[in-house]
């Protein structure tokens, strides 16, 4: 008999056909995420779970799965939305799906990094709005990323792989993460101060957790220079959003880009009104190729739980004795 999971989203095809092979699939087959209610109940009894990102996996999740659930194999790199520690206390396993996604992330950072120094929304927005331009000498003019300083906040893989890119523009590169790594490449160590006055572009890739809540706040944006570009694609709640509408409001930042939100999908009303900020819906991994291998990578991990052996990427191994 194929061990029973429940699947919150469809995911592509060759994922779908993947897991239908080996486990009897319950789908919650809707454009929106699961409703937590709706997760209480079809959860039950299960042995594996594929939540997404917008689903919270906490204590009354797993009390309403019982004693036959095994991993939670999270469709995502970042799992502030599973409970582990309730997940290691009862033994189940939980997975993420790190590397597979760096790429595409860092493209997203980039992109965003670009569009907001180079003013590319604003000037759409113009374009199709039908208002009157021309160019001329001093028209839309952006910041030049060319040869300036990056400021990369948290230094794992995806961290490293937008500093990676940064060569290609000729730039510096410095970086934070709680102690200075070995394989940081050319970039250089800063205290987050240090970081935030040197910097010409800020770049965040920090895991949310309840000490990286609100990590840029007011204080933080205040320490930049009144030229720098703010970009955030790892989670939104490392964010202040009103603090951060605030500065780019008061023209003490130039620009920002943002992938994620403190209240996803609500944006902060304030910057929704400004031009200075990009606002993207939480694209980081959106790409054909790396929603796949995402959806491969969960899948291989919830089945050999299963099987009784080791997942590729596990996040709480000692449950795995
Ligand atoms: C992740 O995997 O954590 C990303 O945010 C998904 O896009």
């Amino acid at each position: 008999m194929k061990p029973s999971v429940l699947l919150t989203r469809r995911l592509p095809q060759g994922v779908m056909d993947f897991l239908a092979e080996r486990c009897d699939v319950t789908l919650f087959d809707e454009d929106r995420p699961i409703p937590p209610d709706r997760l209480l109940t079809e959860v039950k009894g299960k042995r594996g779970l594929i939540p997404m990102l917008t689903d919270r996996v906490d204590d009354a999740v797993l009390e309403a799965a019982g004693p036959d659930l095994a991993v939670v194999a999270n469709y995502a790199v970042g799992y502030d939305n599973v409970d582990v520690e309730a997940c290691t206390r009862r033994g189940v396993v939980v997975t993420n799906t790190p590397d597979v996604l760096t790429d595409a992330t860092a493209d997203i950072a980039w992109s965003l990094i670009l569009a907001a120094s180079r003013r590319v929304v604003e000037g759409d927005r113009l374009v199709r709005g039908g208002g009157a331009w021309a160019w001329a000498p001093q028209f839309l003019l952006g910041r030049e990323v060319t040869g300036k300083t990056l400021g990369v906040v948290g230094f794992g893989r995806i961290g490293r792989a937008v500093a990676r890119r940064a060569e290609g523009f000729g730039m510096r590169v410095l970086y934070h993460a709680r102690a200075p790594r070995g394989d940081a490449g050319g970039a250089g160590w800063r205290s987050l101060e240090d970081l935030l006055a040197q910097a010409d572009v800020v770049s965040v890739h920090l895991a949310l957790t309840p000490e990286t809540r609100h990590r840029f706040g007011a204080a933080e944006f205040r320490s930049m220079k009144p030229t720098a570009v703010f970009v955030n694609t790892s989670r939104g709640p490392v964010v202040d959003e009103a603090a951060l509408a605030a500065v780019l409001r008061n023209g003490e930042i130039f620009a920002a880009g943002l992938d994620v939100y403190e209240r996803e999908p609500e944006v902060h009303p304030d910057l929704l009104g400004l031009d200075n900020v990009v606002l993207a819906p939480h694209l980081g991994s959106a790409t054909v190729e790396t929603r796949t291998a995402m959806g491969l990578l969960a899948a291989e991990n919830l089945v050999a739980v299963l099987d009784g052996k080791r997942p590729p990427t596990p996040v709480n191994p000692e449950v795995l004795g």
